[in-house]
């Protein structure tokens, strides 16, 4: 007892010298150093080839931003750098490479519908952030897809709140238990990139809460993230950087949030409405900011409280990092098992939309006749600041053993010399040339080549790309395929099929596409979204059934976009009216005729599974197939998702009790 009483009263104590350090220090800090504290250090890397610190020498090159350091009081400067998908830095540093790990992007992660996966690789993101010396990740971004043509969804998680929270919640605390502080974005209703800097996001109240905000509040709940990263946008006609209400009434009185609210990469606003609303900390800051604080608040004492609301806020941040810094233990990034991390990640998370009398999985010595550009390029992550500097990545053409057709391969790899800019992320992430036209350049095909491929394969194995980014949504026709790709895919089926062999359908896709008009030509379709570097890698081992795919779509596939009711005023550039509501992905189908071309929730096996409600409304569920799987329960309330749970590995014939 008297043990317990003592280790009390050290933490008490600490946590008491933590406070009075906060305080202390806010007493005796001038209004130059305050108005320092609030103000972000300036322009780190916007374009990740740049760097134009107006802080002198940056700790690490490439990182989004930093904070001022107060030397005379002993405030380090904090470092913060994107991204969801891996730590983007300039790929070299001081002298050495600094590659980071390119994991699958958000949206691919999600679809594993595993929180103990995202806290995995949260801890993978955590570790390499912090061997790279960045105390913050601008991550997870977790915005609800509330349309398909969103150019950021690829980082989101899902179209249901209950799920992006609980996923969000298990990447932040992986990472945060390595020490790095997380910064869930983009808080709030930044549902598409048109207009994102002025746009008008309007949305009743009841939608706010039970749809936009409800994310938010999970992840707050449950992970307690060190930051919260305030919007470009508007909501309801106020800048979300600007309003009290979201900022202060919502985040901290009715959630509680005890962390820093730190604002989306803005240049200058209004910098007193934003401190006076409680954003605590202006990224990436510029003189011209500081400039208007410099008299601010000087002449009432109200507003002094309010800039030492936020610099209270700043200084409790830097402490967190002051402790986790202390506690690190500085490593080189574990590059090589994360890799091996990212391969099994990305194969979690894969998705079986299709797979006619058992096309897959192949037996490993199947001879392959590959089409498509992006089989030889793929796409393995987004554009913008969810970019990743990566050593490496592996494309399906680099993995398959017995491609055949040598004149095809021949015809691929001329056409890729030609095309180089066709799939490049990296330079300007967020201008680069191809930015909103997410449909690839597909390579024309001869029928010609394509009979010469089968006529020596077992089986034909086409890729579509998909790419999109950060700063342009996707345009309504890179919904649809391209003429080339239905060119391709019906080509390719034709030849395939007079043959008596089958062609698989690999969809390296960075958002929703239509498949209702051409997936009867495909034998099997595999989605693996945008998988990282590992990614040629991750499909093999799927489609050879060394993993068996338990992915699960955490969004709805339409047949067409007028299906989904946001289509009516998605992407409107100034107002964007949410005038659907709640009816967001599957909710937009309750009581409705029509159905989608694909649910939420739904994925395949290679194996089979029974499921069974006990009396305790927890399921038994069975393997009851061939090969080992795993497999997702969901749980539903008033028709939307109340709760799920994936089952580990069964082997044929296991059981396992998943509970609510
Ligand atoms: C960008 C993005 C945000 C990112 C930040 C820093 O504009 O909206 O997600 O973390 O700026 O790069």
């Amino acid at each position: 007892m008297r043990r317990v009483l003592c280790s009390l009263l050290f933490v008490m104590c600490v946590f008491f010298a933590h406070a009075a350090n906060v305080d202390s220090l806010l007493n005796v800090m001038t209004h130059k150093e305050k108005v320092r504290l609030v103000i972000g250090g300036g322009w780190g890397s916007l374009f990740s080839g740049f760097n134009i610190p107006f802080c002198g020498k940056q700790q690490v090159p490439g990182a989004a931003g930093v904070t001022h350091a107060i030397k005379r009081l002993g405030i380090p400067s904090v470092v913060m750098a994107d991204g969801p998908a891996g730590v983007r830095i300039k790929p070299r540093q001081h002298g050495k490479t600094a590659y980071a790990t390119a994991f699958p992007v958000g949206c691919c992660l999600a679809s594993s519908w595993d929180v103990g996966l995202m806290e995995e690789v949260g801890g993978a993101l955590g570790e390499e952030a912090a061997a790279y010396g960045v105390d913050i990740l601008l991550s997870p971004g977790m915005n609800i897809m509330r349309s398909p043509l969103c150019g950021r969804n690829y980082e989101y998680y899902s179209e249901d709140p209950l799920l992006t929270g609980k996923l969000a919640a298990g990447m932040v605390r992986g990472i945060q238990g390595k020490g790095v502080g997380t910064s869930v974005k983009h808080f709030a209703c930044n549902n598409q990139e048109t207009g994102r800097m002025h746009n008008d996001s309007q949305v009743d109240s009841l939608t706010l809460f039970n749809i936009y905000f409800k994310p938010f509040e999970i992840v707050i709940r449950e992970s307690n993230p060190w930051t919260v990263m305030s919007s470009y946008n508007l909501l309801n006609g106020e800048r979300t950087q600007e309003s009290r209400w979201l900022l202060t009434d919502v985040l901290r009185r009715r959630w509680h949030y005890e962390g820093a609210v730190i604002s989306d990469w803005t240049f200058r606003r209004r910098t007193r409405r934003q401190i006076e609303a409680g954003n605590n900390l202006m990224m990436p800051g510029d003189v011209l900011q500081r400039m208007d604080l410099k008299k601010a608040f000087k002449e009432n004492a109200d507003g002094e409280n309010m800039l030492d609301t936020c610099v209270k806020r700043v200084l409790q941040l830097v402490e967190k990092v002051q402790r986790a810094r202390e506690e690190r233990r500085w490593r080189e990034p574990r590059l090589e098992e994360h890799a091996v991390l990212a391969r099994r990640a990305a194969a979690e998370s894969f998705v079986l939309l299709c797979n006619e009398g058992n096309t897959l999985p192949l037996s490993p010595d199947v001879r392959i006749a590959l089409f498509g550009a992006s089989s030889y390029d793929m796409v393995i992550g987004g554009t913008g600041s969810g970019h990743v500097n990566a050593a490496y990545k592996v494309n399906l053409s680099d993995v398959i053993g017995n491609s055949v057709g040598e004149r095809l391969k021949s015809e691929y790899r001329r056409w890729a010399k030609g095309n180089k800019h066709r799939n490049k992320a990296a330079g300007f992430g967020f201008m680069q040339k191809y930015l909103g036209r997410g449909a690839l350049k597909e390579m024309p095909l001869k029928r010609e080549w394509i009979r010469e491929a089968l006529d020596s394969a077992d089986i034909a194995l086409v890729t579509v790309g998909r790419q999109a980014g950060e700063g342009r949504d996707r345009e309504r026709s890179d919904f649809s395929l391209t003429g080339e790709e239905r060119d391709m895919l019906c080509a390719v089926s034709d030849e395939a099929h007079l043959r008596g062999k089958k062609m698989v359908v690999v969809l390296n896709v960075s958002g929703v596409i239509e498949t209702m008009s051409w997936r009867s030509l495909a034998d099997a379709v595999l989605l693996v979204w945008c998988p990282g570097q590992e990614g040629g890698n991750a499909v093999m081992d799927v489609l050879t059934g060394a993993v068996n795919p338990s992915g699960r779509l955490t969004m709805t596939w339409p047949m067409r976009l007028e299906d989904l009711p946001s289509t009516r005023n998605f992407g409107d550039e100034d107002v964007t009216r949410y005038e659907e509501r709640d009816s967001v992905g599957y909710r937009a189908y309750f009581d409705s005729e029509r159905i989608p071309a694909y649910e939420f929730g739904y994925g395949l096996s290679y194996t089979a599974f029974s499921e069974e409600t006990l009396t305790d409304g927890s399921v038994l569920v069975r393997n009851t197939g061939r090969m080992a799987g795993r497999h997702v329960v969901m749980w539903m309330k008033n028709r939307c998702l109340s709760s799920f749970r994936k089952t580990r590995l069964l082997q044929p014939g296991e059981e396992e009790v998943l509970r609510e």
